[in-house]
């Protein structure tokens, strides 16, 4: 992760936000090359599954609506995070990330060890047990230590478990429910009748505007709104850099079905769809799995969800839910707002609620995914043949950044420096490209490997002197052949879509 974290920083990918003032725990900034990396993942999903398809169309919802959006949705009472303080650092802690364990000396307990959720949360209590032990000078056989989720501890337990800060016991308060949507006045009074809330996800917009799209937009079932764009969570802890953040942008979709439908192989479908459109956009299927909530926890009105989960450095974690969603927000948008929001069946002539399966994925986390696949480190010759590290960022040519660079051999010959602006012109209409004359040409590969350029293109002699030919280089096996113009344009055309 910091070599990652490094390069994003190093070649303007990903800044903290507002850095200056010391940053902003929880907000980051995209520079150039983040904002087109983010943007090309946008646009991939938004051409695949809005422009590319007949069944779907789009949407851009406001980000703070109605307060009553979100006493329907059941955020305003259920988005909440368990929350524990430490009373004397003021610092705070998802409870279901915090760990605890009693102990056990002899088959006794003599005091008890937390830890914050880690790759290996059970080996640090375990070490901290044998600290804790020595410390003491407590005699006899340490028990293996049992981690136990702070969520469970009983309430006479909580004076007993140390804060993981200052390591006392009695400075953690109890857990307790933190609503993580932030909150803001509209207009000019600041009093309870103003409260509105940045939306913690896009989703309520789609649901909200259903009747619309029905009424305007010659839907018909099975049918998909979809929508891209910021939502807001003030997460406890936000952490593993971009991975879980307080703004962050969403793509997500409502696919409205039959009440009758087997909604089942619908949702099966989704999930497909989306790991293929993964792998369409270069993340490897070996970093890819399959994680189906238990039944016993999902809400009451799921029918089921699917993460598809991604192995990034810290774990493999969620990168996009999948989710069937029953008719449970429709219904609740219905019975809150006094509207019906219904369709009508040509072929039993009756009204009724739609069903939905509901794909959500963050942006973000994508963008994090693609740079922890694509980041790799190998040799290549130096301008001398020696062999040296090399820095390469393997993204697929949908998403990278920059997908060719221009670069005529030497600076100081006009007839090379003219034609290769001329190929750069010609290219910029349709693509991102970067011209760079500056250095030697080794040099220049490397800062193009470095940022995920799929190609070079390089203006020679021959090019002038010969048949108008030049050199392309692959980033990934870095072989050289010679192309004419007409066969670049046909392979951006074909791996740029
Ligand atoms: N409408 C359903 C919904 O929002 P979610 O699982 O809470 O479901 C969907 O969020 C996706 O949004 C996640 O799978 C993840 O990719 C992304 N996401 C959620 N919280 C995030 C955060 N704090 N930072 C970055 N991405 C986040």
């Amino acid at each position: 992760m910091d070599a990652i974290v490094a390069l994003a920083k190093r070649r303007g990918f990903i800044f903290p936000s507002s850095e200056i003032y010391g940053g902003l725990n929880g907000f980051f900034d995209y520079g150039p090359l983040g904002a087109e990396l983010k943007k090309n993942i946008r646009d991939c999903w938004w051409n695949d599954l809005v422009r590319r398809r007949d069944d779907i169309v789009g949407v851009e919802t406001s980000i703070i609506m109605h307060p009553k959006v979100w006493e329907a949705s059941g955020h305003v009472a259920g988005f909440t995070d368990p929350l524990v303080d430490c009373k004397v650092t003021k610092q705070r802690f998802r409870a279901d990330q915090l760990f605890f364990a009693e102990v056990v000396v002899d088959g006794k307990t003599v005091g008890h060890v937390s830890a914050v959720e880690s790759d290996d949360t059970a080996r640090d209590l375990q070490e901290m047990a044998e600290y804790f032990k020595r410390k003491k000078a407590i005699q006899g056989t340490l028990a293996p230590v049992v981690a136990r989720e702070f969520t469970t501890a009983k309430p006479e337990e909580v004076p007993l478990i140390p804060s993981p800060v200052t390591g006392n016991p009695g400075d953690l308060t109890e857990a307790r429910a933190f609503n993580m949507m932030f909150q803001t006045n509209v207009g000019a009074m600041t009093d309870a009748s103003s409260v509105a809330y940045l939306r913690p996800e896009t989703a309520q917009g789609m649901f909200v505007d259903f009747k619309s799209v029905v009424d305007t937009g010659r839907v018909k079932l099975p049918f998909g709104i979809a929508q891209i764009g910021r939502s807001f969570r003030n997460e406890i802890t936000p952490r593993n850099f971009i991975f879980r953040s307080r703004e962050f942008e969403q793509m997500e979709m409502e696919y409205f079905i039959h009440e009758e439908a087997d909604w089942a192989k619908c949702h099966q479908e989704w999930i497909e769809w989306c790991r293929q459109w993964l792998l369409s956009i270069g993340l490897p299927e070996s970093h890819l799995s399959l994680y189906a909530h238990p039944k016993e926890k999902l809400a009451f009105y799921s029918k089921g969800t699917v993460d598809i989960m991604f192995k990034y450095p810290f774990g493999v974690q969620e990168l996009w839910g999948i989710a069937a969603r029953g008719d449970y927000d429709l219904k609740q948008h219905a019975t809150c707002s006094g509207k019906p929001q219904e369709i009508f069946d040509e072929a039993t002539k009756r009204k009724f609620v739609p069903h939905v399966i509901e794909p959500a994925v963050g942006v973000d986390r994508i963008l994090l995914a693609a740079l922890c696949a694509g980041y790799a480190e190998d040799e290549a010759p130096d301008e001398k043949g020696k062999l040296e590290k090399r820095i390469v960022l393997r993204l697929s040519p949908r998403i990278a950044p920059v997908k060719v660079a221009v670069l005529p051999l030497l600076k100081n010959k006009e007839l090379l420096t003219a034609r290769a602006r001329e190929l750069y012109r010609k290219l910029q209409r349709r693509y991102a490209v970067f011209y760079d004359e500056a250095g030697a040409i080794g040099r220049r590969y490397r800062r193009q490997d470095e940022i995920g350029t799929p190609w070079c293109v390089t203006i020679d002699f021959e090019t002038i002197e010969k048949d108008g030919s030049f050199t392309l280089r692959d980033r990934d096996t870095m072989a050289q052949r010679r192309i004419h113009e007409p066969e670049l344009f046909a392979l951006l055309e074909e791996k740029v879509y």
